[in-house]
């Protein structure tokens, strides 16, 4: 649905005054699901278009959840830039409404849901990314057509893989701008930073996703506060929402685009260290730019984290020792890019590894395609996970880099592989200490490609996984 046309003050009356009383409380949460923060703290979330919040039932006892945030649409920020000249998208209102759970509790209901619970030692994860349907600039992908832009798919096989846990390493929503009238693909969708919008985009198409295990959230540059990021602190982020951390008020981004990292632990001296990197730029800083001293701060509450268990897994969205690929349109040349030059500088000032030494893996997306790189030097194995939904890159990776080639400072590649233009997800199991077995699924769940995981080491079957036309 298309708003933009309406003034916002009668949408809104008119939203509230056809809904108003019309289904019970509990038909009117439009998602349930529990999601892990600081220090593996599992928090059940619900949103709802009622005007108060659901009761939640943990193990037989009933109580209402809190509001985090109240019954409203998401208030459009000013817009600047390439976006001043967009429609205002205005959406439906929804309240946020959050609970945080006991350890060990047993069972969890909301409106009648049960809630996924976390497990002490989670063995099988799910790592996805990148799963919204692009609606931006000149790109728009055929949101309505689920071969172009398959996340519910992705995400019902992912969910039949019956994980323990589930990671998205970061851009949900892409919906920014409408749909052009050419394009029957995608007509009629929600566009826009509101609710509409992050539930077509995200909520929706996750909801089999989000009933199979409690998820871990990284924070992509989709959803800084120019961006998509009022919806993220209202729906996502783990931490308490305050007024000044909202991206509601652009004066506050200072505050809004930057949280603390933390981690979640796996059980047998491991753990994952979840990082935002939302705001860092591939084009680096110049001197004086506040996420210098931002992402400095960053880096140093890593490190102090990393040292609670042996084998740390980070999470983030920007790959700091993964490559993409360009191809030039007139000589047809392919070249390469690497890390991301805003958080090389602010990370490698401190730490030239640019993670802590016994940072193991790093889970990232943001590059709209599957990869993994391992390193001869002592750099942590790098998985990029976003092919979940997203149109995909097509541009190919090489089997291999020329020697020299890195996309860190001082990384020497080992072996790599890829998977580009083929949507799915990657799972990781836990076979040891420091051990994963590592797949690569295709939408339908099938196998695609396997690797391993020992330390800071990993090792592909395939190097390249073929391309295929998919139906
Ligand atoms: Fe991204």
């Amino acid at each position: 649905m298309s708003f933009q046309r309406f003034p916002l003050a009668a949408l809104s009356a008119a939203i509230l005054a056809g809904c108003a009383g019309m289904q019970p409380a509990g038909e009117r949460v439009e998602s349930a699901f529990v999601i892990l923060g600081d220090d593996g703290m599992a928090t059940a979330r619900a949103i709802t278009t009622a005007a108060s919040c659901p009761a939640i039932q943990i193990d037989g006892k009933s109580a209402p959840m809190a509001v985090r945030s109240p019954l409203s649409p998401i208030p459009p920020r000013p817009q600047a830039g390439e976006a001043k000249d967009r429609p205002v998208a205005v959406s439906s209102p929804v309240q946020s409404c959050e609970t945080p759970l006991p350890a060990g509790a047993r069972s969890v209901l909301v409106a009648g849901r049960a809630l996924p619970l976390p497990v002490p030692e989670p063995k099988r994860i799910v790592v996805i990314g990148d799963t919204g349907c692009r609606l931006k600039g000149k790109e728009f992908q055929d949101c309505n057509d689920p071969e172009a832009f398959p996340f519910a798919r992705v995400a019902a096989s992912a969910a039949a893989w019956k994980p323990d846990l589930v990671i998205h390493v970061g851009d949900f929503h892409y919906r920014e701008d409408p749909c052009p009238a050419d394009r029957p693909g995608c007509a009629g969708s929600p566009f826009g930073y509101g609710w509409d919008a992050w539930k077509a985009d995200f909520f929706a198409p996750a909801t089999t996703l989000l009933k199979a295990a409690p998820w871990v959230v990284a924070r992509g540059n989709h959803e800084n506060c120019a961006r998509g990021g009022q919806g993220w602190w209202r729906f996502l982020d783990p931490r308490p929402l305050r007024p000044e951390s909202s991206c509601d008020d652009p004066a506050r981004d200072e505050t809004g685009d930057y949280t603390d990292p933390y981690t979640v632990p796996l059980g047998g001296d491991a753990q994952l260290l979840v990082f935002d990197s939302a705001n860092t730029s591939y084009r680096g800083f110049k001197p004086g730019d506040v996420r210098i001293e931002k992402y400095s701060d960053t880096y140093r509450k890593i490190e102090a984290l990393s040292s609670k268990a042996r084998h740390t897994i980070a999470v983030d969205h920007h790959p700091l020792y993964g490559f993409g690929a360009t191809e030039d349109k007139k000589t047809g040349a392919i070249s390469l890019f690497g890390g991301d030059a805003g958080l090389i500088q602010a990370f490698g000032a401190i730490q030239p590894r640019l993670l802590p030494a016994n940072v193991d893996v790093l889970l990232s997306g943001h590059v709209h395609l599957w990869e993994q790189v391992s390193f001869s030097s002592d750099h942590p194995t790098q998985f990029v996970s976003g092919f979940a939904g997203t149109a995909e890159d097509i541009v190919p990776l090489p089997v291999r880099v020329a020697p020299g080639t890195t996309p860190a400072p001082g990384a020497i590649v080992e072996s790599m592989s890829s998977w580009i233009d083929g949507f799915g997800f990657m799972t990781m199991e836990r076979t040891g200490p420091q051990r994963w077995s590592v797949v690569i699924h295709d939408r339908d769940g099938k196998e695609r490609n396997t690797c391993s995981v020992e330390g800071r080491r990993s090792h592909c079957a395939l190097p390249q996984v073929p391309r295929m036309v998919q139906h």
